[in-house]
């Protein structure tokens, strides 16, 4: 063996490789220079032969003339992958690996619905805590002491002044607590009551709290036109919207708000027990009461309501029994795909 002999290994080597032109071809080749009865280990055990004083030149030119025939092979494997392959075989009309791809929930459905819809009128979401105290929850909110929403029976009352907020309206003061007019938030989020669970009534579900408040004023006419519009992008143009004077202690005037039922269009069925109504907020003007506790001027304008959302997911889906929405079970959650 010789350094020249050597040398013409590599370059035939390198040259073959570098013609190859399918993973096949480069793993012919690998056999026949690297693989174990291949020409480089045979030259290796040719080294024995070699006279002692030239063995260490002889040694680096194989070793060299190996990794370099290793490299080679390596980025000739890689640049060819999947040349060659028969892509006529490959039935492009067979069914692919289904993956489910879940859905949204009702629930959700209705958040991401209204917020959207506040969204484009300039409201933005405000957050708050499950957890509340006593005075975000009642007093700021002109909730007298002998109020009967106050009684344990109602609340879930966790120490003297704290508690599992019964609804999103002290996300109201929270909010004003922390800005000045103008201020137009919504909040959706959970509330807890303790009330027995049936068709209609959970101790855990949500509501939409909304706010408005500011330094110019704003009447009863914009609260129902705004009430008005989200009820028609909500459930559709036909949907009819029906304000009833009711109370609540933060607001003066209070309405609550009905809309046509949307499974009999208003003739009367089982779910809106025959009324053709179902009530799915209160609302109000803010009461000066309530920007007095939070420190704005009396002179503030503002109108504020709070929503139902299961009530809306269930008269948008003809839900009759609340507790559905939270069975999860998929056969009937499959239903609002
Ligand atoms: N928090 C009330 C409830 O749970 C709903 C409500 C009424 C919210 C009037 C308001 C409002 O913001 O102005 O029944």
């Amino acid at each position: 063996m010789t350094i020249s002999e050597i040398d013409t290994v590599k370059s035939s080597a390198l040259g073959e490789i570098a013609a190859a032109a399918t993973p096949d071809a480069v793993e012919a080749l690998r056999v026949k220079y690297s693989g174990r009865n291949g020409l480089l280990p045979a030259m290796m055990k040719g080294l024995r032969d070699v006279p002692p004083a030239e063995k260490p030149a002889f040694g680096q030119a194989l070793n060299a003339l190996r990794a370099e025939v290793a490299a080679a092979l390596d980025a000739r494997k890689a640049a060819v992958a999947g040349a060659g392959e028969k892509r006529e075989d490959f039935d492009f009309s067979l069914p692919g690996n289904w993956r489910g791809t879940g859905s949204i929930h009702p629930i959700s459905e209705v958040i991401e619905e209204t917020t959207r819809i506040f969204a484009q009128l300039g409201f933005t979401v405000a957050d708050g805590p499950d957890v509340e105290t006593e005075f975000n929850n009642f007093d700021a909110l002109n909730t007298a002491k002998h109020h009967p929403s106050r009684d344990e029976r109602d609340t879930f009352w966790l120490g003297p002044e704290l508690l599992l907020r019964t609804q999103t309206s002290p996300v109201q003061i929270r909010a004003m607590l922390a800005k000045k007019p103008p201020v137009r938030i919504i909040n959706p989020g959970r509330c807890y009551r303790r009330d027995t669970t049936d068709a209609t009534h959970a101790a855990n579900f949500h509501q939409i709290e909304g706010l408005y408040v500011d330094v110019n004023p704003v009447s009863l006419a914009d609260l129902k036109s705004t009430l008005s519009h989200f009820a028609r992008e909500m459930m559709g143009p036909s949907v009819k919207v029906r304000f009833r004077p009711h109370f609540f202690p933060f607001t003066e005037p209070s309405v609550e708000v009905d809309l046509s039922c949307h499974v009999c269009k208003g003739r009367g069925c089982p779910v809106c027990k025959q009324s053709g109504w179902i009530e799915i907020l209160g609302a109000g003007i803010v009461d000066t009461r309530v920007f007095r506790r939070v420190g704005y001027d009396e002179d503030c304008y503002g109108y504020a309501f709070g929503m139902g959302v299961e009530r809306i997911a269930m008269i948008k889906h003809g839900v009759t029994d609340l507790r559905m929405l939270y069975a999860n079970d998929l056969r009937y959650l499959r239903a609002f795909l």
